[in-house]
C-alpha cells in the first residue's frame, strides 16, 4: 500500500521559548502594528524602503514554513525574530530586529546560540544581510557565518544582499 504525503505537517517548533535573558513568543495579531512601525523606522528596513503596511502584510501572510516570534525582555517588547524552516538543509534566518534600546545587551548572541541548540541539530544556518549593514555583517562573522554569495539588487536596486552560511554538521 502506498503511503500518502502529509499535506500540512505539524508545527516543528514550540510557540514559546525561554532564553537566558529574554523570551520568544509566537507573534500575535495585536503585535503586528507596533513591530512593523518600529522596524520601518530602523535600518536596514528603513533604508530599503519597507513601509509599516508592507511589513504587517509580511508578518500576517499565511506561510507554514515561517516561524515568527516576538522577543520580550523583562516582559517588554524588544524586537522580532523570524526564521524559515525547512530551507537549505537548515533554517534561513529571515528577520532579526532588536530595537535599538535593547541592542548590545547580548540578545542577538543568545538567539544565535539558541537556534544552533535546537534538536535534532541543523547542518547549516543561513541568513542574508544588506551590503551596507556593516555592523550586522560583523556580528554574523563573529558568530561563525561565512559569505557564500552576493544577491545583486535583491530587494532594492543599488543594494546587494550578502548570503551567509554557518556550517554546523559536515557529515550526515
Ligand atoms: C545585529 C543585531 C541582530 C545584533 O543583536 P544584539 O542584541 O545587538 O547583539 P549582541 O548584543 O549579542 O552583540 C552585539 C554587540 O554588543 C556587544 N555585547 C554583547 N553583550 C554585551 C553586554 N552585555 N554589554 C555590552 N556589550 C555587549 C557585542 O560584543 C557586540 O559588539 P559589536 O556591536 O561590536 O558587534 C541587532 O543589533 C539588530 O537588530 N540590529 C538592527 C537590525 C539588523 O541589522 N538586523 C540584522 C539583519 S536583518
Amino acid at each position: 500500500m502506498t503511503e500518502s504525503f502529509e499535506m500540512s505537517s505539524p508545527k516543528r517548533f514550540s510557540p514559546s521559548y525561554v532564553l537566558p535573558s529574554c523570551t520568544l513568543r509566537s507573534l500575535r495579531r495585536d503585535d503586528l502594528e507596533a513591530i512593523s512601525n518600529r522596524l520601518a523606522e530602523m535600518d536596514p528596513w528603513k533604508r530599503l524602503g519597507y513601509s509599516p503596511e508592507g511589513l504587517v502584510g509580511y508578518f500576517q501572510r499565511p506561510d507554514p514554513a515561517l516561524y515568527r516570534y516576538a522577543i520580550l525582555k523583562s516582559g517588554l517588547p524588544a524586537g522580532v525574530f523570524c526564521f524559515r524552516f525547512p530551507w537549505l538543509m537548515g533554517p534561513f534566518l529571515e528577520v532579526g530586529g532588536i530595537y535599538p534600546e535593547f541592542q548590545r545587551l547580548g540578545v542577538g548572541g543568545e538567539l544565535m546560540q539558541w537556534i544552533e541548540s535546537l534538536e535534532p541539530g541543523f547542518r547549516n544556518i543561513w541568513t542574508t544581510v544588506s551590503s551596507f549593514n556593516i555592523r550586522s555583517l560583523k556580528f554574523c562573522h563573529r558568530h561563525g557565518f561565512r559569505e557564500t554569495g552576493i544577491l545583486v539588487d535583491l530587494i532594492k536596486a543599488g543594494h546587494d544582499e550578502i548570503l551567509l552560511r554557518k556550517t554546523l554538521i559536515k557529515e550526515l
